[in-house]
């Protein structure tokens, strides 16, 4: 999707081009990320007036400032690990259990019993804890994760419904798990259903609501239903934004169409995505047949997403904001992968070794997603703050 004339906003990274600079100084590859930008993702999702709770899917970013704000914000947690859930009760002791949502995969058995002993809500994924493991659901209130059998999202690797993906139990295998769940002696209080990550369509959630409340009827004892997360995040500057206000639109259909259930969604990027940048250092500018590379001191082990699912980034070279541009570079890191490319023939101006570059968009799972691979350091991470 192209974006109409409207000009383009100055993303917040153009307007802090001196502090960004001054963090790049502090040593590279340094994630920084702006706590203003999270506010204001975090207001125009409370936007969403239909929805009676709202979660962060921590995995994005778990950057304790970042949670810090959208606890105050108002938002609850959805965790997958014990190691997430631990984080989110390490940095708010006291937090309202019923904040937090536990909606893991393939846990072993340990990880529900910690997830219960805190009282967080629990998200089973398929029929196997209950059916392995019922005592620990007993005189439980429980979510459970459908697939309606398909995915949606930015990558196929990202989609997770449908036959070739993991999750969610089938709905034709509702009836039993129902039965399963009344011989434990467990209640099922939610319906869930995340279909992938990367969505535009607000339709998309119009369906999910719909397939979610059906299946809600066959039980009568749900009360709540979780549409997920997936918004997307245009990953360049003249492509569209998400349009919040058609998913208002949807949400408040649904509402209307079903008020006795509470509405509830957990996205990740959205809230992110834009407040995060990485920032590179050039270490090389090498031409060989034709191809001319800008090497930076960070490439798939800083971040995996070009990589793993051909992600792109905007990149600008913020010591030369500005510059007229000198044709067309692939930027490549500095891992022993031919893969271990940023970006392709992107137009940038004359890059020298030394000079920061900017990748944009890089604040949902970037950082977390890094590794050591090849034995180089993790990256460093920063937030600024008004
Ligand atoms: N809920 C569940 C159950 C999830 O598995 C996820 C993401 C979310 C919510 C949040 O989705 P979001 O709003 O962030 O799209 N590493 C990939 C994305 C993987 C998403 C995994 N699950 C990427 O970099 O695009």
């Amino acid at each position: 999707m192209q974006r109409g004339s409207s000009p383009r906003p100055q993303p917040w990274w153009a307007l802090r081009r001196e502090a960004l600079l001054a963090q790049a100084a502090l040593g590279t590859p340094r994630y920084v990320y702006d706590l203003a930008s999270v506010r204001e993702n975090a207001r125009a999702l409370r936007g969403l007036g239909a929805l009676d709770r709202r979660f962060y899917a921590i995995k994005a970013n778990p950057h304790p400032d970042i949670l810090r704000v959208l606890e105050e914000e108002g938002f609850g947690f959805e965790c997958v690990s014990a190691g997430e859930i631990g984080r989110v009760f390490s940095l708010f002791p006291k937090l309202d259990p019923t904040r937090v949502l536990f909606t893991p995969s393939f846990a072993a058995r340990a990880e529900y019993e910690a997830a219960l002993a805190r009282d967080v809500w629990v998200t089973l994924d398929s029929a196997y804890p209950l059916r392995h493991w019922p005592e620990l659901f007993r005189r439980r209130a429980l979510w459970l994760r459908l697939d309606p059998g398909y995915g949606r999202g930015h990558h196929e690797k990202v989609r997770t419904g449908g036959t070739g993906a993991k999750f969610g139990l089938p709905l034709d295998a509702l009836e039993e798990f129902a039965a399963e769940a009344a011989r434990a002696g467990a209640m099922i209080f939610g319906l869930h259903a995340h279909l992938g990550s990367g969505i535009f369509d607000a339709l998309h959630w119009r369906d999910v609501f719909a397939r979610l409340a059906a299946a809600a009827e066959t039980l009568g004892t749900v009360e709540a239903l979780n549409l997920g997360g997936g918004l997307g995040v245009a990953s360049e500057p003249e492509l569209d934004p998400f349009e919040m206000d058609a998913l208002a639109e949807v949400l408040a259909q649904a509402k209307a169409l079903c008020p006795q259930y509470a509405l509830w969604m957990e996205p990740g990027r959205y809230l992110v995505a834009r407040a995060g940048v990485l920032l590179l250092r050039v270490t090389q500018v090498v031409e060989k047949s034709g191809v001319r590379r800008v090497g930076v001191d960070g490439g798939m082990n800083a971040l995996l997403r070009p990589a793993l699912y051909n992600a792109r980034h905007e990149v600008v070279n913020l010591s030369r904001l500005g510059e007229a541009d000198d044709g067309q570079f692939d930027v490549v890191g500095p891992i022993c992968e031919t893969g271990d490319v940023l970006a392709r023939r992107r137009r940038l101006p004359a890059s020298f070794e030394g000079d920061v570059l900017l990748v944009a968009t890089a604040g949902a799972y970037g950082a977390v997603m890094a590794s050591t691979y090849n034995l180089r350091d993790l990256p460093t991470e920063a937030v600024l703050d008004d």
